[in-house]
């Protein structure tokens, strides 16, 4: 059988595993080699995905990773929230580097737009939370995603006609001035600011602005072959994630088809993301994470620092609980396990195997902030290699003690690993 890169799949899915930034970015862009078209389906600026290649390194947040792939064309679903602006500076930043965007990104008339007054109550609430501040990344997530839920949001199709926009932004203003003014105590929002700003996203993308839905489809007919990026990360996920320390979104499967319009069984691959240990960037509970010189070195060797917004990334050791979780709720067909020669920095490593609660040990993952805040995460220990491993391109030349970590999770797990990653450019991989 062909090496996992190699394999001809029509549709497939890449998505996180863990609390987000597991390399969704990097796998996007390997797979992106036999891929046609790009597609992702949920959040908005809130992402960071980073693919380094020829000495460069791309953060993208909006645009699909697939973007960097000359031959592939994008789509930008109705299932996520954009920042008129951000979206801008992303296709300058692409531009600059001789990247032809337009002429290859899709926007769905459906999508919803993040507005200034979101920016602002998003940051202004975490900043008058407290103890309940949820650390977002403050790119206005939660506030747009709470308008399309009311039936008050601004969608990108509004763009195409100021006489249906204009006094819907209007309507809007006049309720979140009173809210910024009265509730937040800050400066109300002029009309004509936001106007120009939508006018001029207008100038820029309007070509770009169709169908999402029908174009896919149509392309799925002429048999192209369709790589589905997800943002964020299963415990992140607004249903199944560590509710309220969760984005706004479905990042599990399911926020495909709502934010596609795909039916549920067009999937032919799952690919689950997940880094070889564990990291979380904001607040919310977290069983494995390692508060000591261990957790450290990690976050040093494996530069955890966001990619959206530079915050320091907790860390912690690989949690076999979330993984059997995740794999359970979105049906992965196989793993890529990624940032595996951050590792090399550690003599011990620990699985963590199963959750202590009570005296009992539970099999099964407690998405319930308080269970997760008692529980003690029951470990495994392995040895483990002394060489480093971000030069090696098969997993037989991987030190035996490598190997037994990645057939440990794959037990641990459930499924087969497909793509080890050892640093972060497309060559420091393995493909199994
Ligand atoms: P994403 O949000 O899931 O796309 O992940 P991010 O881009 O936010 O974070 C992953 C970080 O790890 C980026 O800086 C990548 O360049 C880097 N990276 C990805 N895979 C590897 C790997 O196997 N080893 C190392 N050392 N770094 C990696
Ligand atoms: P990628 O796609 C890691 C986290 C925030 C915060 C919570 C809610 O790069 O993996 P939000 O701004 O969405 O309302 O914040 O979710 N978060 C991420 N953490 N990677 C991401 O995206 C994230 N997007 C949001 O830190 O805890
Ligand atoms: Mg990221």
């Amino acid at each position: 059988m062909a090496a996992f890169l190699e394999q001809h799949v029509p549709l497939q899915l890449v998505f996180g595993m863990q609390w987000g930034d597991e390399g969704k970015g990097k796998v996007v862009d390997l797979l992106g080699e036999h891929t046609d078209i790009v597609a992702r389906f949920q959040g908005g600026p809130n992402a960071g995905h980073t693919v380094e290649f020829g000495g460069d390194q791309f953060i993208l947040h909006l645009i699909p990773s697939g973007i960097l792939r000359s031959h592939t064309e994008c789509i930008v679903g109705n299932g996520l929230v954009i920042n008129p602006e951000s979206m801008m500076e992303e296709i300058d930043f692409l531009e600059a580097k001789d990247i032809d965007v337009v002429s290859r990104l899709f926007i769905s008339r459906n999508a919803h737009l993040i507005l200034p007054y979101h920016l602002i109550i998003d940051k202004t609430s975490e900043k008058i939370g407290g103890e309940a501040k949820l650390g977002t990344t403050g790119r206005g997530i939660g506030p747009a995603y709470a308008d399309k839920a009311s039936r008050t949001g601004i969608r990108v199709g509004d763009l195409l006609d100021d006489t249906v926009l204009k006094p819907r932004i209007m309507s809007n203003l006049n309720i979140k001035n009173t809210i910024l003014e009265h509730v937040y105590g800050q400066n109300p929002l002029a009309l004509d600011d936001i106007m120009d700003v939508l006018r001029r996203f207008r100038e820029r993308i309007g070509s770009c602005i169709t169908d999402t839905r029908k174009r896919l489809h149509d392309k799925i007919r002429d048999g192209k072959r369709v790589l589905l990026e997800g943002a964020q990360g299963t415990l992140l996920d607004i249903d199944f994630g560590t509710y309220p320390f969760v984005t706004s979104s479905n990042t599990t499967v399911g926020g495909v088809y709502t934010g596609l319009g795909i039916g549920a069984h067009r999937i032919d691959r799952i690919i689950g993301v997940i880094k070889a240990y564990t990291t979380r960037v904001g607040n919310g509970p977290f069983p494995t994470e390692l508060d000591d010189a261990c957790g450290e070195k990690i976050r040093e060797v494996g530069a955890e620092f966001g990619a959206t917004t530079g915050r320091p990334r907790r860390c912690g050791w690989f949690d076999g609980m979330i993984a059997r979780y995740a794999v359970e709720l979105n049906g992965v067909n196989a793993l890529a396990l990624t940032k595996l020669d951050v590792l090399d920095c550690v003599d011990e490593i620990k699985i963590c195997t199963g959750y202590m609660v009570d005296g009992k040990i539970i099999d099964t993952f407690p998405a319930d902030c308080s269970v997760l805040n008692e529980v003690e995460p029951v470990y495994e220990s392995m040895d483990g290699w002394d060489d480093p491993i971000s030069g090696i391109r098969t997993f037989v030349e991987l030190p035996k003690a490598a190997q037994d970590y990645v057939r440990r999770i794959e037990e641990v797990a459930g499924v087969p690993v497909g793509i080890v990653s050892v640093g972060p450019r497309r060559q420091d991989t393995i493909s199994m």
